[in-house]
Formats: structure tokens, C-alpha cells, sequence
């Protein structure tokens, strides 16, 4: 069996989803339920015995220890962070403890219980580390996207606290020799994402008829993976990637920001047209720029494609598609997700930012 770290998150759950629609090997979910975990994504497993969740902490050492020795994983996957930039701006403190000090825990726990394993279960052994390609900084417009090899330039407190758990993976393997692996992905979108990020933001906040907030100029450039294709290169990389190795995931998506936003409007013009006939596109606002915000990320993706023979099945334009479809059909979803924590987080974050 696998440990999943954050497998009730957007991009855990998503992948926990995917492993068991391919595969019959169980998952042990391990996950806190922050106010972006959230069980109801994983309703189709209920009653799927493949499927066990623990709500814990990955900070919490004598936890893990139990967990380890009790179900023998072979593999331990960490999507466990808190994960989002604007909230790292207003409270850092919670980035500092899942990210830094719960990952250092982790690891610590996952060296213990490998260093008791013996033979082919030693050697077979993987701790996945999901990252981000957010890690290296900010790109210039005309310079190439990150390589593995590019120096690590963290601006956020989020970026930082997810640079310091790359570097503490990096460690455990050259100092200890636990067989590490990290992903560093680009942007994520589709079902299930939490609707603080921008896709989902938009989509929700279309629908709600709720001003369309974009930062700033709204050229910021990010590169967009549809999370499946997130999901298929982690699969692809616990299953054959070189140990002590980084691989950066992307799909060659770069999109500045006002376009995500439009294309989200043109989607719903035609999926759901306004009973006013007006556009959705009247609904933009543009509002104080992000403290510190990042111009521009490109992934360059050619050594998982390369070694690994990965490549995203998905284009944007038929994963976008998805996206808005997903929204559409389950309101039910978005409208159990926008409780109370997220209405306050929504009043912390907009209402003060004024119209630009
Ligand atoms: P998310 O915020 O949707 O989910 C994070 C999950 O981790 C939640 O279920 C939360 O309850 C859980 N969690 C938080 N703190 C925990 C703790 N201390 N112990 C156990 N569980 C805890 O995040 P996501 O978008 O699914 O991202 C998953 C991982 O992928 C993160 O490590 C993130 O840095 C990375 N990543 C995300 C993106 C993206 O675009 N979303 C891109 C690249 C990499
Ligand atoms: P986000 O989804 O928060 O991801 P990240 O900051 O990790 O890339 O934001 C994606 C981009 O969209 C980023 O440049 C910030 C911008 N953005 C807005 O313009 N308006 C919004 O309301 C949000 C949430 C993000």
C-alpha cells in the first residue's frame, strides 16, 4: 500500500481518485482537514475498503510512527502543505509549521521506519515529494523556463517554506540516503479546487454574478497543467524515476492571467449564457496588485518527457473545457465548500483591496 499526505486536498484527493480508478493497491490518506481538506471529494470512495483516512497531522511524529509500522507502506507521498499565496501573505506562521516543520517530521519518521526495513522493501522504498515550480522565482518575459537546475529564488513565504522542505528532502537522501524523489510543478486547475485560486474563483464568482477580481495589470504569466496530468507524471515518477532526482512537471501552457479570466468568461458565455444577454467579461475588476507577486513561471518539462516518456494529456483548451463543465455540473460541491471559513477568508482578502 501507499501513504497519501493531503489526499484530501485538491490535488491528493484528485490523485487518490486516479490511483484507484488504475490500480487495486490501497491508500492510507493522511490528512488534517484544514479548511482545504475536504472529504466530500472523496464520497465515491465511501465504503471502498482500498480506501482508509486518518485525520492527523503530518507534524505529528507519534502518529506517523504508528501508522508506518502498523500498515508497511511501500511508498509515502507528500501533497501535505498549505498551499496558498495569498493567505501565506496575511498569516505565514501556518506555512512555516506544515511546509517546514511538518515535512522535517515527516521525514524524520519515514528515515526511522525505512532504516527498520530490510531487503527488496528497503531498496524499493520511495518518498515522493510534491513541489512547486513556484520555488524558483520569478522569470524575466524573454528568459527560458526552469530547469531543474535553476537556482532556487523563493518570494513568497509560501515559495520559502516550500523551497526549505525541497532542500530538507534533498538532505535527508545525500545525508541519510532515504530514497527521495521531488516533483516541482507548474499552476493546477480542475475539479475539485479549492475556490480561492483563480480558475475556480473566477468560475464561482461568474456565476454568483460577483465582481471578477484580477491583480494588478492581470499580465502576471503562469504555465496551467489540467490536474490529471499532474496526477499521471507523480505515477509515472514513483513508478520509474531515479531516486535522489527532481522532476519538473508542466505542460507548456504559459497564459498571462486577464486570459485565463476571459476564456473562463467566454466558456460560461456559452455554457451558461446570462438570461440578461449580457457578458461575463463586464463582470472584471481589476484590484490592487499581490505584495511581491511573481511575473512570470514557465516550466521546462523536457526531462520528465525525456527519461520518462510523460506527456499531459490534456491541451488547455480541452482541460479548461472540463474545468468549467465540472463547476457547472456540481454546485452542490462548490456551495458545501463555501463555509463559514471561507466566507471570512473572502472578506480578509477582497474587501479591503481597492479597485485599482
Ligand atoms: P490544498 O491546499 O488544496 O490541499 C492541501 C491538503 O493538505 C489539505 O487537504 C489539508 O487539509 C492538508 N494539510 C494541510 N496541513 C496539513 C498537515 N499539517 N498535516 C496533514 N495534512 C495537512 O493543496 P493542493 O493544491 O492540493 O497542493 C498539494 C501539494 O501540491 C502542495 O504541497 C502544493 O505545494 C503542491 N503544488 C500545488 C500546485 C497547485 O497549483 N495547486 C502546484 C504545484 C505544487
Ligand atoms: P493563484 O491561483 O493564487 O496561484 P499562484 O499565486 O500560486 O500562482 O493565482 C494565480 C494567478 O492569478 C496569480 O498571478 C495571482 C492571480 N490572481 C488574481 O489575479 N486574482 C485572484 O483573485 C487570485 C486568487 C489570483
Amino acid at each position: 500500500m501507499i501513504l497519501v499526505t493531503g489526499g484530501a486536498g485538491f490535488i491528493g484527493a484528485n490523485f487518490i481518485l486516479d490511483w484507484l480508478a488504475a490500480s487495486q493497491e490501497p491508500v492510507l490518506n493522511l490528512d488534517k482537514l484544514t479548511y482545504a481538506g475536504n472529504l466530500e471529494t472523496l464520497a465515491s470512495l465511501a465504503g471502498d475498503a482500498r480506501h482508509t483516512f486518518v485525520q492527523g497531522d503530518i507534524g505529528d511524529s507519534a502518529l506517523l510512527g504508528r501508522l508506518l509500522t502498523q500498515h508497511q507502506p511501500r511508498a509515502v507521498i507528500n501533497f501535505a502543505a498549505e498551499s496558498h499565496v495569498d493567505r501565506s501573505i496575511h498569516g505565514p506562521a501556518e506555512f512555516i509549521q506544515t511546509n517546514i516543520v511538518g515535512s522535517f517530521n515527516l521525514l524524520e519518521a519515514v528515515r526511522s521506519y525505512w532504516n527498520g526495513l530490510e531487503g527488496d522493501a528497503k531498496s524499493a522504498f520511495r518518498f515522493l515529494h510534491v513541489s512547486t515550480d513556484e520555488v524558483y522565482g520569478s522569470l524575466g518575459p524573454g528568459e527560458a523556463a526552469f530547469s531543474e537546475t535553476h537556482r532556487y529564488e523563493p518570494n513568497s513565504p509560501y515559495s520559502a517554506s516550500k523551497a526549505a522542505s525541497d532542500h530538507l528532502v534533498r538532505a535527508w537522501h545525500h545525508t541519510y540516503g532515504l530514497p527521495v524523489i521531488t516533483t516541482n510543478c507548474s499552476n493546477n486547475y480542475g475539479p475539485f479546487h479549492f475556490p480561492e485560486k483563480l480558475i475556480p474563483l473566477m468560475i464561482v464568482n461568474a456565476l454568483a454574478g460577483k465582481p471578477l477580481p484580477v491583480y494588478g495589470d492581470g499580465m502576471q504569466v503562469r504555465d496551467w497543467l489540467y490536474v490529471k496530468d499532474h496526477c499521471s507524471a507523480i505515477r509515472e515518477v514513483l513508478a520509474r524515476g531515479r531516486q535522489g532526482q527532481t522532476y519538473n512537471v508542466g505542460g507548456w501552457n504559459e497564459k498571462p492571467n486577464i486570459e485565463i479570466v476571459q476564456t473562463v468568461c467566454a466558456l460560461l458565455n456559452e455554457l451558461r449564457p446570462k438570461a440578461d444577454g449580457s457578458r461575463y467579461e463586464a463582470q472584471i475588476s481589476y484590484v490592487k496588485d499581490r505584495p511581491g507577486h511573481d511575473r512570470r513561471y514557465a516550466i521546462d518539462a523536457r526531462k520528465l518527457e525525456k527519461e520518462l516518456g510523460w506527456k499531459p494529456a490534456e491541451t488547455f483548451e480541452s482541460g479548461i473545457r472540463k474545468t468549467v463543465e465540472w463547476y457547472l455540473a456540481n454546485p452542490d460541491w462548490v456551495a458545501h465548500v463555501q463555509s463559514g471559513a471561507y466566507r471570512d477568508w473572502v472578506q480578509t482578502q477582497y474587501a479591503a483591496q481597492e479597485a485599482a
